[in-house]
Parts: C-alpha cells; structure tokens; sequence
C-alpha cells in the first residue's frame, strides 16, 4: 500500500483542510507502516500558481504550510514530506499524460467551472489543466489510496480514467488505478458564516473560516458569531436535514472529538446553540491550540523545515524516476 496526498500553499492550512484530509493523513501512518506501505505528503507548491499568488507568500507559505502538517502530526520520520517543484518528474509526466487526457474529460470538471467562474477566457490554461498535473502527482508514485475531501473525489475518478487509458493505448500495466479516500467524519466541511459554501482558504471573509494559526481568542470568537437559527437541537443528525448551519457545527464538534454527531446530540437534544457553541469554542481550542502552539515553536528554524523538504524531495525523485522512465519509453520516446 502506498498513501499519496497533497495540499496547495495558497493560504494557511484551516479546519476543513484539517478536518478533511489532514487528520486522517496522520492517522494512517501508523498502520500504513505495520503493513509495510508508505506515506508520502507533498506541498502542491506547482498547483499553487494556477491562480495569482504573489511569489514572496508562495515560498513564506510553503514553510509555514510544512511546519503547520509536522505540528499536526505528520512526521518526517515516518512519512516522506516534500514540495512538487522539487521533483520535476512531477511537471514531466504530466506532459505526457497531456497527450492522454481528452479535452471533454476536462470540460466536466466541476473545480476548474468553480474557480474559473464567469470569467474562463480569463482563467490560466494551468487551472485548465490542474486535473492532470494531480493525476501525474497520483500515479508518478503507484499510490493505491489518497486520502481527501470530498472536493477532490472528481479529480481522482479522472486520474483512473487517464491511467486506463494510458495503459490500454500503450498495452502496458504501469499505472496502478488508485482508490480515493474521502473522510468519513468530515468530508465537506462548510463556512461558518454560509453553509452552503464550503470551507476554503480563497474566501476572502475572515469570519468564514477557523485557521490552525488563529490564536486562542480568535478561535472562540469564530465559533462564538458563526451563523445559526433560533432553535434547540434535536435528537438525532436525521432532524438537522433541512439545517445546514447548525449541522455543520454538529459535524465539527463530533469530528474534532471523534465522536459520531449522534451521539453528541445525546449531550445536547434540547438545548440551544448559546449551551452548545461555547463548548464547541473550547473542544477547538483544545484541540487546535496545542498544533498552532507547536508550528509557531518549529518556525523558530525555518531553516530546518527546509531541509526536511530537500530530504522527502531527493527520497520521492528516487521512487518517481523509474514510472517516469517507464511511462517515456512505453510512449516510444528516446531517453
Ligand atoms: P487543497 O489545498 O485545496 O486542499 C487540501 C485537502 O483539504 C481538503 N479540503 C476539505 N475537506 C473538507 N472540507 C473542506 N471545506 C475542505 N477544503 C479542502 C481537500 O479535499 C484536500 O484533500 N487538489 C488538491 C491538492 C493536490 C492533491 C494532489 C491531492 C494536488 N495534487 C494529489 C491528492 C493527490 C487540493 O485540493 O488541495
């Protein structure tokens, strides 16, 4: 088993990121290893220019992304951590798989319609192109799972169809079909102030997202003025249908303590948010706290995060550079 997944340094890492992916990252380590697979983790650093970034914040936001996955429990002794521009075989294959890709499986894709928005004459052709840069990140290394939110389960559907293909028009078996790993607790984590959008570093409103780097104060104050109704909670998850606010507050609370959100409305079946967000403020405290605490001690050393980088780097070249040979002279090309 080899586990495989990336993050971009277009911002500091928040609930939903955490929530979503990175918690079950840390976790899988551990039986990964005792199996005898792999984890690795990257910094989508390539991905992160798709979209305007002022180049001072994308290398600032590349150490502070890598101290804040350590803080959280990713650690370098047990996974490979690196940035993708650091092994170019990254960028190479996914030149290759350019040729593989079609045109219309692009055009499905629900991020790029997202993000590019009204404006797609505008958008840069990497936004365009984002799916299958991911999909040369995915299969560079025969990742069999790659844990993500759920905003990501369309991208890896089209790196298997890209894989397949790849391997019936060159009659090969290179590329290992991998096996998308949507978090079970938190797989779309929503702003506080609108529940129908979700959690992301590119909302511009402050308010709408919880960062690991926020400070104590900031953390509750969030959780404190995030949007709600007016009524008691009920029983069960069930009853929350038609309450998206309140339900993704229930789902922060039961993730965050690893509870099911059932069985935290146990705690608060007939009670009011004024009961409930004051104990949600400090669950997240708690538990959030500690990793801000920890990433702001590790970025004393800034140099050292980079080395941590230098050394995932050279360790995730060595494994990409066979599958790239691969996949060069299977096409036909002379390397
Ligand atoms: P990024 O940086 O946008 O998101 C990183 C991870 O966080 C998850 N996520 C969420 N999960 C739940 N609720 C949310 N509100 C929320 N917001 C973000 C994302 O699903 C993701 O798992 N394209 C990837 C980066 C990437 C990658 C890869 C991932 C590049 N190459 C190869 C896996 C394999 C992304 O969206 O990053």
């Amino acid at each position: 088993m080899r586990v495989l997944s990336g993050i971009k340094p277009t911002g500091d890492l928040h609930l939903g990121n955490y929530l979503g992916a990175v918690k079950q990252w840390v976790a899988m380590q551990e039986d990964i290893q005792a199996s005898g697979g792999e984890t690795m983790y990257f910094i989508a650093d390539l991905h992160g220019l798709t979209e305007w970034i002022d180049p001072a914040r994308m290398t600032a936001n590349t150490i502070e992304m890598t101290a804040t996955l350590i803080a959280a429990g990713i650690d370098p002794a047990r996974s490979i951590i690196f940035n993708q521009a650091r092994v170019p075989a990254h960028a190479e294959l996914a030149w290759l798989l350019n040729n593989v890709a079609r045109v219309g499986w692009l055009n499905r894709m629900t991020q790029f319609k997202d993000k590019a928005g009204k404006n797609r004459e505008g958008a840069s052709v990497g936004l365009y192109d984002y799916p299958v840069l991911m999909a040369a990140d995915v299969l560079l290394y025969n990742a069999t799972h790659v844990p993500v939110g759920e905003d990501q389960k369309q991208h890896l559907e089209l790196t298997r169809d890209i894989a397949t293909k790849f391997n019936t028009d060159y009659g090969t078996e290179l590329f290992t079909l991998p096996e998308p790993l949507v978090s079970k607790a938190a797989p779309r984590i929503m702003s506080l102030r609108d529940a129908n959008a979700k959690m992301s570093k590119s909302n511009p409103s402050e308010q709408s997202l919880v960062k690991l780097i926020d400070s104590d104060e900031t953390i509750a104050d969030k959780f404190r003025k995030a949007k709600t109704d007016p009524d008691l909670l009920p029983a069960t998850m069930a009853e929350l249908a038609e309450r998206p606010e309140a339900r993704n507050l229930l789902t922060i609370f039961a993730a965050l303590s690893d509870r099911a959100p059932d069985d935290v409305l146990g705690d608060y079946a007939g009670k009011g948010f004024g009961q409930f967000k004051p104990a949600l403020a400090d669950l997240a405290v708690a538990k959030l706290g500690p990793i801000r605490d920890e990433m702001v001690r590790l970025l004393n050393d800034r140099g050292a995060i980079d080395a941590i980088l230098r050394d995932g780097a050279e360790r995730a070249a060595a494994l990409a550079a066979p599958t790239l040979h691969g996949a060069q002279t299977a096409m036909g090309l002379l390397v």
